[in-house]
């Protein structure tokens, strides 16, 4: 929050289940610290059983935005009076914007995923070779902006149907199975499996990593997970899964406020969180 809390203070905040750890509250209140924004971020415990509730309750409050966690991405489209076509496209909303008393629903997790590879590591993704390894929700936001900046996308999956249906949905080069990867090259590789998660494990064999190229991990804990320990040692660039959260973030900030993030005091914050 910027300071004392008044009568003037707008809400916002982050609907999850279960409670859980997210750092999210750190990083929006230190955005309004330092852009002097008169708000407070929370988060809510909401359980799938009180979702409409929970939207009703936003509404009636008049809570400015609700960023959209694990469970809710998909359920909640149905209960908001708008969709924006990305979020429809991506098939998952992790936004919601009280606009004039309409809860518009939209998606920055797209824009996170491009942010942190544009603004981290200079990618140049017109015209690039991209690899996304997995095909759940994460892998639909990265194929999307992918896909939306003129990367040519390969999708890899340990189920590889899930892989084609996604890549059919939302347009990308081809599909297949995690093995495909020994036999491809690419510029950019981003993980959105939990492979690496609280675990010293890799999706991929390190002799797959390109040397040159770009490696996102959506996973970020730990910070450096096996899989970026091994891309730095095979001579790749790469992005750590926190910048992918604190873009996304960021972008729900600018979305409301019209201001640019300081991108940096966010990063501080979920590195403190
Ligand atoms: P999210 O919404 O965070 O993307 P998800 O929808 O549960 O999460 O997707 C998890 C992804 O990690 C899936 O692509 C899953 O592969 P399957 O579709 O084959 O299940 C992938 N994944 C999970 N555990 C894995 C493992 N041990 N090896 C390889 N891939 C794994």
């Amino acid at each position: 929050m910027a300071g004392t809390i008044s009568a003037r203070t707008a809400t916002c905040g982050v609907i999850l289940h279960p409670a859980g750890h997210t750092r999210s509250p750190a990083m929006h209140n230190a955005a309004f610290q330092e852009l002097g924004i008169d708000a407070a971020y929370l988060a809510f415990d909401v359980p799938p059983s009180d979702l409409a509730a929970a939207l009703a309750g936003m509404r009636a409050l008049g809570i400015r935005q609700l960023a959209v966690s694990i469970p809710h991405k998909l359920a909640v489209m149905a209960l908001l009076d708008e969709v924006n076509e990305t979020a429809r496209q991506i098939g998952a909303v992790n936004t919601i914007t009280q606009e004039g008393g309409r809860l518009v629903g939209t998606n920055t997790d797209w824009q996170g995923a491009i942010a942190a590879l544009e603004r981290q590591a200079g990618a140049d993704l017109s015209g690039s070779r991209a690899i996304v390894l997995g095909a759940g929700g994460a892998a639909r936001a990265a194929v999307f902006g992918l896909v939306r900046q003129g990367a040519s996308v390969v999708i890899l999956n340990r189920t590889a149907s899930k892989a084609a249906d996604l890549a059919a949905a939302l347009g990308a080069a081809s599909a297949g199975p995690l093995t495909d990867l020994a036999a491809l090259d690419y510029d950019v590789l981003v993980n959105t499996t939990s492979v690496g998660l609280r675990e010293d494990a890799s999706p991929i064999p390190e002799s797959s990593i390109r040397e040159g190229s770009i490696v996102m991990d959506a996973v970020y804990d730990p910070a450096e997970t096996r899989l970026l320990r091994e891309a730095k040692r095979r001579g790749a660039q790469t992005v750590a899964g926190k910048w992918w959260l604190v873009y996304q973030a960021a972008g729900q900030l600018e979305a409301w406020t019209q201001r640019p993030a300081p991108i940096h005091v966010m990063a501080r914050a979920f590195d403190d969180a």
